[in-house]
């Protein structure tokens, strides 16, 4: 097993990484102490696949078990489906010393992380990500959320959940665009945070197509190692060096927007997002700042050959020859997007910009202009 230790004083909890670790979910949650009932929230799509395996292990460890599974999609971090978990918390007879147990995606994790950070003024949580994206990213560091009509995540609580256990194993059953979704993220801790892990994914290029459990559990941990290690030094994004953590976020949200939630996976727009970044940040360069010299088309067209090497989009026009029809991505609305951005700061466009392979900046204030530039 590999446990990273995410250190936030007394909020401290691992992330533990191992292969069949599913069957010790009763295990590991009864290890948490004084627990009086878990309350295991999945989806319609994961409880055929992992729900009787996770329920067993609770019920066989002795512990008071009881199960909601919401419809699967972005539509169930609603205030309606959060109302009806707090309801089915109650009648079952949840108390301070009971743990929601998230099984399954960012979804399912975010929305019972928020159900659990209010329900009687919070009681604890624990995380088992089942797809690629909620294992390197939103499973660890404790943003929980619900949607608005106009906004993503728009109400929550940073909310650290007790533990997060990882099976590399339950990868193999993601569907194709869910797992190259995942993926789109793991080449942004690389490019963005750290030059070894990009080379080491340039080289295990054929393991990762071919989903290696192994490869994938290391994979895994490395994306949790730098993520534990940011959120320790700002969990709650005040400093700015966890909006690092939003490498190609700022143009894949807006790519996302335009098109429609749900229409293209979260990590396609990364992954196009990540590739504009850099191309801005080389902009930048050709017009005298510095900091970006480094990031020449040399650069760029490595990180375009590992994302296009994974079968990932590198840019907009891929979406089109994925999805059918050509998308709506005008540039102006895609700036437009940008400007109204939740991360948007006094109405300044902010991104986060490659400086070298491995490393990167937040920078504040750039022009509409710049930005329009490479969209065009
Ligand atoms: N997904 C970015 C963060 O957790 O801060």
């Amino acid at each position: 097993m590999i446990s990273i230790p995410v250190e936030l004083k007394d909020r401290s909890y691992d992330v533990d990484i191992e292969s069949h670790s599913l069957e010790r979910a009763g295990v590991a949650l009864a290890s948490l102490g004084s627990v009086s009932r878990v309350l295991l929230v999945m989806d319609d799509n994961v409880e055929p696949l992992y729900g009787e395996r996770v329920s067993s292990a609770i019920v066989d460890r002795g512990l008071d078990l009881d199960v909601v599974v919401i419809p699967a999609g972005e539509e169930s971090k609603s205030i309606d489906v959060a109302y009806s978990l707090w309801e089915h918390f109650l009648d079952c007879g949840a108390d301070r010393h009971s743990v929601a147990v998230a099984l399954g995606g960012g979804v399912v994790g975010d929305l019972t992380g928020f159900v659990a950070a209010t329900y009687q003024r919070g009681i604890r949580f624990y995380q088992i990500p089942t797809t690629l994206l909620a294992q390197v990213d939103s499973s660890v560091g404790g943003k929980t959320a619900i949607d608005l009509p106009k906004g993503k995540n728009m109400v929550g609580a940073f909310y650290q959940p007790s533990g997060v256990m990882i099976d590399p194993e339950v990868l193999q059953s993601l569907p194709d665009d869910q797992y190259r979704s995942g993926l789109g993220e793991v080449i942004k801790y690389g490019a963005s945070l750290d030059k070894t892990f990009f080379e080491t994914l340039e080289k295990q290029v054929e393991q990762i197509n071919a989903r290696d459990s192994d490869i994938l559990g290391k994979i895994v941990a490395q994306c949790c190692r730098l993520k534990a290690k940011i959120v320790a030094e700002d969990e709650k994004e005040i400093s700015g060096r966890r909006a690092v953590l939003n490498y190609g976020h700022t143009f894949g949200h807006a790519i996302e927007t335009t098109l429609g939630y749900g229409t293209i996976p979260h990590g396609f727009g990364v992954s196009i997002g990540s590739i504009l970044a850099a191309r801005l940040a080389a902009r930048l360069a050709s017009k005298g700042d510095k900091r970006f010299n480094s990031i020449d088309e040399t650069w760029i067209n490595r990180q375009i050959e590992l994302t296009q090497k994974l079968h990932l989009p590198a840019f907009l026009a891929d979406l089109g020859r994925r999805f059918g029809d050509s998308p709506e991505t005008s540039p102006q609305r895609l700036v437009e997007l940008m400007s109204t951005d939740k991360k948007t700061e006094f109405g300044k466009l902010n991104f986060i910009l490659p400086t070298s392979l491995g490393e990167c900046v937040y920078l504040r204030g750039i022009a509409p202009e710049d930005v329009l530039a490479v969209l065009t």
